[in-house]
């Protein structure tokens, strides 16, 4: 009998020294092969039944000696493999605070639409009232009115997108002036901002771009104020050092018409390839505003004259920033947005 516990107590010991302590489970699994409700010591414990009176006590206490040294030693363990496992979330859950950080995406403003905000900024700053104008003319104010009859050959020029018969959308901003000159008198002088559409698509074109349109009417206004106006205007959007020219050219609501060419933003002048080798890039036309024009409206061109502007925003822009293709400002692409 005494020999079946030292044999017990040893295997234990044995075991116990095979396990591997940081392991919980398989303390678990050795606590219940010694001390379970079917375990080696439980065993012996129920064996005592055919034992004599006299063997009882000694063998009893032998017996229970055992499970006492059994149970401190997985109570041991167990406190081992505690702290292993304490141990190993705190490695596994370690935060390394030198690691750099997710990083996140800071919105902007589109490039246009800050580009309008100067542009209003700039004529509000002189006076000017703000018009947004409407998306779809009909035939009167988007040509007519603008001494552009039906068959005239700059109709040619913008190539439209009709919606209907006489209606369409419109091609430029020009339109705003009429609409404008019908429902005020002179003094005027105003700005509208939006969008135009033509059928055209290349690097430098789109369908849909924004313009900016500026009319003056007023007693004694001359073509030089006209220069002077936008000249200033282009230093602002350039910078002090943009030099600008004004080449003769045709519209049929001004006359005479202009062409306004800044200094190339690329090579200062100098002539590069974007600018063709000529170093002046173009933004807008520009002119007196015609008498036929003012008849269409009811103003009386003996008494008043005008000029008027109009300039392509997503030129601006491109020049401003040196984007190379238009359709990028409207991509809604993230990687070119983010660089503003
Ligand atoms: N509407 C003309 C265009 O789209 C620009 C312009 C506006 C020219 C006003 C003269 C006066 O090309």
């Amino acid at each position: 009998m005494h020999s079946q516990i030292t044999e017990l107590e040893n295997a234990f010991k044995e075991e116990l020294s095979q396990t591997d302590t940081s392991d919980g489970s398989a303390i678990e699994i050795l606590r219940l092969k010694y001390l379970g409700k079917k375990g080696l010591v439980t065993d012996l414990l129920k064996g005592m039944g055919q034992l004599s009176a006299e063997e009882k006590p000694t063998f009893g206490k032998l017996v229970n000696d055992l499970k006492v040294s059994v149970q401190t030693a997985i109570e041991t363990a167990q406190e081992i493999a505690k702290k292993a496992a304490l141990a190993r979330s705190l490695e596994s859950g370690k935060i390394d605070i030198s690691l750099p950080g997710e990083g996140y995406h800071k919105g902007s403003t589109h490039p246009l639409y800050d580009i309008r905000e100067e542009v209003i900024d700039f004529f509000y700053g002189m006076g000017f009232k703000v018009d947004l104008g409407r998306d779809i003319e009909t035939d009167w104010y988007n040509f007519e009115a603008l001494n552009t009859p039906k068959d005239h050959p700059s109709r040619d020029m913008q190539d439209t997108f009709y919606l209907a018969e006489g209606v369409m959308l419109r091609t430029h901003t020009s339109g705003t002036q009429i609409h404008y000159m019908e429902n005020h008198k002179p003094p005027l002088r105003m700005v509208a901002l939006g969008h135009v559409f033509r059928v055209d698509s290349d690097a430098t074109h789109a369908p849909m771009f924004q313009q900016c349109e500026g009319l003056v009417v007023d007693e004694n206004i001359s073509f030089a104020q006209l220069k002077g106006t936008l000249s200033l205007f282009a230093k602002k959007l350039f910078g002090e050092n943009i030099k600008t020219r004004f080449r003769p050219s045709f519209f049929p609501f001004t006359e005479p018409s202009a062409e306004l060419d800044v200094s190339c933003v690329f090579c200062g002048g100098a002539g590069c390839r974007r600018c063709k080798g000529t170093g002046w890039m173009e933004i807008g036309g520009c002119g007196s505003v015609d008498p036929a024009v003012f008849a269409n409206v009811g103003i009386d061109s003996e008494k008043y004259t005008g000029f008027a502007f109009g300039f392509g925003l997503d030129r601006i822009a491109m020049l401003r920033h040196h984007i190379p293709e238009i359709s990028l400002l409207t991509s809604n692409d993230q990687r070119f947005l983010g660089q503003f």
